[in-house]
């Protein structure tokens, strides 16, 4: 059936990242993308804390992706975005493989989206490898455009897409 989920089993929440998190997140990000492109510890905790930048967890509500022991909850993915003025920046989204496909990088990413326009954001911006093919169905699917291709964005050289959606605007408040 057009539209349904490959992975219904998902069961989550969106909440603010608490420091001891952290670690979670550098592995989840270990393991989402090549060495060549994954963030070493400093350079995800140097995006995380820059001014007008946010960090939103996803985690689940038990169900079959439950944490280990008596803990029902387990991070399955989060989003790190920052407000520059009108202007909105994803700066990654990563989701646990087991995961995916349940709806938990949509939820992410119209939560942060929601944040951003709270904060006075007209439009949200991103880079993307160029060869990052579900990661452009899934922005696209989420109302974004391509506007520019980067030549060597990437510290491996590779190209990256620069995608962006405008936001309604909302009352501020
Ligand atoms: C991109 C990513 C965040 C998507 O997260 P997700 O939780 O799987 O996304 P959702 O379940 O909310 O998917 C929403 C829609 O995006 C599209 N989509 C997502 N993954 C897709 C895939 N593998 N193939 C085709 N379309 C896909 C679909 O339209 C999907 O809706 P549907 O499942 O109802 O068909 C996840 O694949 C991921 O973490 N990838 C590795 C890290 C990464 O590349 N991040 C992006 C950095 S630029």
């Amino acid at each position: 059936m057009a539209g349904s989920r490959y992975n219904g089993g998902v069961s989550f929440r969106t909440r603010d990242f608490r420091r001891p998190d952290f670690e979670t997140l550098w592995r989840i990000d270990q393991a989402c993308f090549d060495p060549q492109l994954a963030y070493s510890r400093l350079e995800l905790a140097f995006y995380m804390r820059r001014p007008g930048a946010f960090t939103l967890v996803a985690e689940s509500e038990g169900g079959e992706l439950a944490g280990d022991g008596d803990s029902p909850r387990r991070i399955l993915g989060f989003i790190v975005a920052e407000a520059r003025r009108k202007t909105g920046h994803i700066i990654t989204i990563d989701v646990v493989a087991e995961a995916r496909r349940g709806g938990v990088g949509t939820g992410l990413l119209l939560a942060a989206e929601r944040r951003l326009q709270q904060a006075g954001a007209v439009v949200v911006e991103l880079e993307t490898p160029v060869n990052n093919a579900t990661a452009i169905r899934f922005y696209k699917q989420m109302g974004y455009f391509v506007e520019k291709t980067v030549t060597g964005y990437y510290s491996n050289q590779m190209d990256a897409l620069v995608m962006r959606k405008e936001l309604e605007i909302v009352a501020r408040g």
